[in-house]
C-alpha cells in the first residue's frame, strides 16, 4: 500500500526563467501540464498528476511564439503529487560530493518506500539498479507508443520511479515524426523523440555511476553489459503491453487506432 504522497509547489518554469527572469509559471502552460499529465494517468502511464491550480492575479509577459510580440498572461501555481520526487539526479549530486553515507541513506529510504521486495536481498542495490532500468525502459516504451515527447531527458527530470514527471516543452505529435521536437529552444534536437530511448539508456549509465559508492566494481561492470539488453527487452514488453491495451480500448470502435502506435520496439533498439 501506497501511503506516502510527497508534494512539490512548482512555481517555476525552466525555460522562462531563462527567457524572462521573473520565475513565474503561466496559466496556459499550467493547464497544459493538468490535462497531459490527466491522460498520460488514465493511459496507462506512471505519472505525477495535478492536484490544483490556482491562478494569480500577477500578470505576467510572455512571447509565446518568439517572434518578438510579448503579451500580457495570466500567472498561476501547479500544486503537482507524485509518490516520490527523488530522481537520478538527487543521487548524482550526491555521489560528486563525495557523501556516500547520505547516498546510502537516501537509497536505502526510496528502497524501504517503493522497492519494498528487495529491502532484504544481498545485492538491494544493484537489484535496485535492475528495477529501475526496467521501469525506466517500460515507461520510455509507452512514451514511444503514444507519440509523447518529454522535451527535457536528462538525469535531473528522471524520475527513481520512473514516473513521468517535471511537464515543461512537453508535446504529442499529431502525426508521426521521428525528429519531432517539443523545446522550441532545443535547436540541436538532442530530446527530440526518437532520442528518448537514447537519453533514457545514457540517464540509466548515469544512475549506475552515481551508485558506484556503494556497490561492488566488478558486479557493476557486469550489471552494465546486461542493462542494455534489459532494458531492450523491457522497452519491447512495455511496447507489447500498449499495444495489447489498444486493441482492447479502441480497436473494435477506432479504425485509427492502429496509427495511435508510433514507434515499433525494433526501432526503439536501433536507437541505442
Ligand atoms: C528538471 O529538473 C530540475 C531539477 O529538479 C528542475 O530545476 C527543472 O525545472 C526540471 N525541468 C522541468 C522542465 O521541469
Ligand atoms: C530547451 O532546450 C534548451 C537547449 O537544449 C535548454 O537549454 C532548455 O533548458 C530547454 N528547455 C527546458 C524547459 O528545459
Ligand atoms: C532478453 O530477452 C531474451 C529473449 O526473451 C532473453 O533470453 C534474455 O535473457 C533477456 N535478457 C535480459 C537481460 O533480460
Amino acid at each position: 500500500m501506497e501511503l506516502i504522497t510527497v508534494v512539490n509547489l512548482k512555481i517555476v518554469i525552466l525555460i522562462l526563467i531563462y527567457r524572462h527572469g521573473d520565475g513565474r509559471a503561466v496559466f496556459r502552460s499550467s493547464v497544459r501540464e493538468f490535462l497531459a499529465s490527466e491522460a498520460m494517468h488514465y493511459l496507462g502511464v506512471p505519472t505525477s498528476q495535478v492536484a490544483s491550480l490556482v491562478v494569480s492575479d500577477e500578470q505576467v509577459w510572455r512571447d509565446q511564439f518568439y517572434d518578438g510580440h510579448p503579451i500580457r498572461e495570466k500567472a498561476a501555481v501547479v500544486l503537482r503529487l507524485a509518490k516520490s520526487w527523488f530522481r537520478i539526479g538527487s543521487l548524482e549530486i550526491l555521489t560528486s560530493n563525495g557523501e556516500t553515507d547520505l547516498l546510502r541513506k537516501v537509497v536505502d529510504f526510496v528502497i524501504e518506500q517503493h522497492f519494498n521486495k528487495i529491502k532484504d536481498s544481498k545485492e538491494k542495490y544493484l537489484e535496485f539498479f535492475s528495477q529501475v532500468v526496467t521501469r525506466t525502459a517500460h515507461m520510455i516504451a509507452i512514451w514511444q507508443a503514444l507519440g509523447f515527447a518529454h522535451g527535457v531527458c536528462n538525469t535531473d527530470n528522471f524520475s527513481l520511479l520512473s514516473m513521468t514527471i517535471d511537464y515543461g516543452p512537453f508535446g504529442f505529435m499529431d502525426t508521426y515524426n521521428s525528429d519531432f521536437v517539443p523545446n522550441t529552444s532545443d535547436d540541436e534536437g538532442r530530446y527530440s523523440f526518437s532520442n528518448q530511448p537514447s537519453a533514457g539508456q545514457y540517464n540509466l549509465a548515469k544512475l549506475l555511476d552515481a551508485l558506484s559508492p556503494i556497490i561492488d566494481l566488478a558486479r557493476a561492470l557486469y550489471k552494465r553489459m546486461v542493462s542494455r539488453k534489459l532494458f531492450v527487452n523491457s522497452s519491447s514488453q512495455g511496447f507489447d503491453l500498449v499495444r495489447a491495451d489498444k486493441k482492447n480500448l479502441f480497436m473494435d470502435e477506432n479504425p485509427f487506432s492502429e496509427y495511435l502506435i508510433m514507434q515499433k520496439p525494433c526501432d526503439l533498439a536501433a536507437g541505442l
